[in-house]
């Protein structure tokens, strides 16, 4: 039953809020099924994004070759040449916009949660993310228009990227005894192999 209970963190970003997208956000997760364990809404701190973020070993790197390929896609010159000088230009960008304002901190539980929670979220870009998910749907920014100026791609969302993602991600948001643990009834349907109950 292990994979009934996976955990993954969600965050609505500034612009997320400052659009009144809270709940048009959580309707879409929460009708897929998932189980909201945690939500607490604030202004995070420059400290904590940058814990968020760097809590993933090989983050900056990985992000910054990212970056890099992009601007090369472009026929551009990257910055920088090093992927790490490059993921840390991308982290400063971040840093600057979560803790712009408010944010929606979330943990949704349930089978195969990260994954779920990444299709209906769509991929980074949102000019690029699948119609239908919420970045594809409810907003236009690209990487183009990010970078033109110098800052980073508002699209949305933090989701984590995997159960290891999800398990480093979860503390640093909420301490243990504000993830809650409770039974929702359409668990039965879910998951219960037997479906009793329904027939009167
Ligand atoms: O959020 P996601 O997992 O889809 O993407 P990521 O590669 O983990 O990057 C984290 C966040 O950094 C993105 O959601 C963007 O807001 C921002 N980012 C950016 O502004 N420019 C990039 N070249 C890459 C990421
Ligand atoms: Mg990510």
């Amino acid at each position: 039953m292990i994979q009934q209970r996976e955990r993954t963190l969600v965050l609505i970003k500034p612009d997320g809020v400052q659009r009144s997208l809270i709940g048009e956000i959580i309707r879409r997760y929460e009708r897929t099924g998932l189980k909201l364990a945690a939500l607490k809404f604030f202004i995070p701190s420059e400290e904590l994004i940058e814990k968020q973020y760097s809590s993933h070993e090989g983050w900056l790197e990985s992000t910054g070759r990212k970056s890099i390929a992009a601007y090369e896609k472009k026929g551009l010159r990257p910055p920088f040449n090093d992927a790490i000088q490059c993921g840390k230009a991308v982290l400063a960008r971040l840093i600057k916009y979560l803790s712009s304002g408010p944010v929606v901190v979330m943990v949704w539980e349930g089978n195969q949660a990260v994954g779920v929670v990444r299709k209906v979220t769509g991929g980074t870009e949102p000019l690029t993310s699948d119609v239908g998910t919420i970045r594809g749907d409810l907003t236009v920014d690209s990487y183009d228009l990010a970078d033109s100026g110098d800052r980073a791609v508002r699209n949305l969302i933090h989701a984590s990227g995997s159960p290891a993602e999800a398990e480093k991600e979860i503390p640093i948001w909420f301490k243990k005894d504000e993830i809650v643990k409770y039974n929702i009834i359409q668990e039965k349907i879910l998951y219960d192999v037997n479906l009793d109950g329904i027939k009167e």
